[in-house]
């Protein structure tokens, strides 16, 4: 069943767990991560960026998710992850999509809510939800560079920038980066705790992959509602795909190998919703 991440959300917060988001490039890695919620029972969020979104349009992935969502009872949601603008998120919208990220988390603090807001006001009359981002997640997002520059969220503005914006979800700056860490990655678990102290909707981690299980757990407690997995679905398709090409090297079939891939992406994304406490919950 295919449904908007706002109820979605609210419930994970109540419930104090988190939905996991999960971003899919193909259709086995929709397949996949919509068997691994059915299998589990557990509300998921399928997302795409930008750089996803131009390499086959935002209509080619959400019939893949439609597809995927019509064939369950769980509810499924599409999300636009890292939108770079307000015309992409406005055909996202117009396309189906059923939550959009807005980030303007690259421009100034006053950008960053005009652009974010005017995002919100375009898509609550649809009821579609919109999450922000505020601060910075490190690493290379798509083909954004999070840059070293004070990552963090400042409590305060946050608790401004979500009334003066009106959007549904935050994403939050509190040390995690996109793609895979050098070292242990240090999370500012304070900065969360405090932020959540003045903020009462849902708060979102990026840049999750690499991220210690007991970390994200730790988290979700202090009142994230959505993680996001992007860099190790990749990995795991990669490597069930190249792994089948070894051991079967005159494979020409892609249905062979790719299922390989589809399987790896399954398991990875099952011992996710373990992770986010969402087992269960759909
Ligand atoms: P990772 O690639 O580090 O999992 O980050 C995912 C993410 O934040 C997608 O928006
Ligand atoms: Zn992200
Ligand atoms: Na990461």
């Amino acid at each position: 069943m295919l449904v908007t991440s706002k109820e979605l959300l609210l419930k994970a917060q109540e419930g104090g767990y988190a939905v996991g988001a999960f971003n899919v490039e193909n259709m086995e890695m929709v397949q996949a991560v919509l068997e691994a919620a059915e299998e589990l029972n557990s509300p998921v969020i399928m997302q795409t960026t930008p750089s996803t979104v131009k390499y086959a349009g935002l209509d080619y992935y959400l019939a893949n998710v439609e597809a995927a969502a019509k064939r369950t009872k769980v509810p499924v949601v599409m999300h636009l992850d890292h939108g770079n603008s307000f015309e992409l998120a406005m055909q996202a919208y117009r396309t189906g999509y059923t939550s959009i990220m807005i980030d303007g988390s690259h421009e100034s603090f006053e950008d960053n809510i005009a652009v974010s807001k005017a995002v919100a006001d375009a898509c609550h009359p649809g009821k579609v939800p919109v999450e922000a981002e505020l601060g910075k997640v490190g690493g290379k997002e798509d083909d954004l560079d999070g840059g070293d520059d004070n990552p963090y969220t400042d409590p305060q503005e946050a608790k401004e920038f979500v009334e003066r914006t009106g959007v549904d979800s935050l994403a939050v700056g509190i040390g995690t980066a996109h793609g895979v860490y050098k070292g242990e990655p240090k999370l500012q678990f304070d900065i969360l705790s405090q932020i959540r102290e003045v903020v009462d909707i849902p708060l979102v981690l990026h840049g999750t992959s690499g991220v210690p299980d007991e970390a994200v757990e730790e988290c979700i407690k202090r009142g994230i509602c959505k993680v996001n997995y992007a860099t190790d679905l990749r990995i795991a398709f990669t490597n069930g795909l190249n792994k089948y090409l070894a051991e079967n090297p005159d494979t020409i079939d892609p249905k062979k190998y790719s299922a390989a891939g589809r399987e790896e992406v399954k398991k990875y994304v099952m011992s996710k919703m373990k992770v986010c406490g969402s087992v269960g919950k759909a």
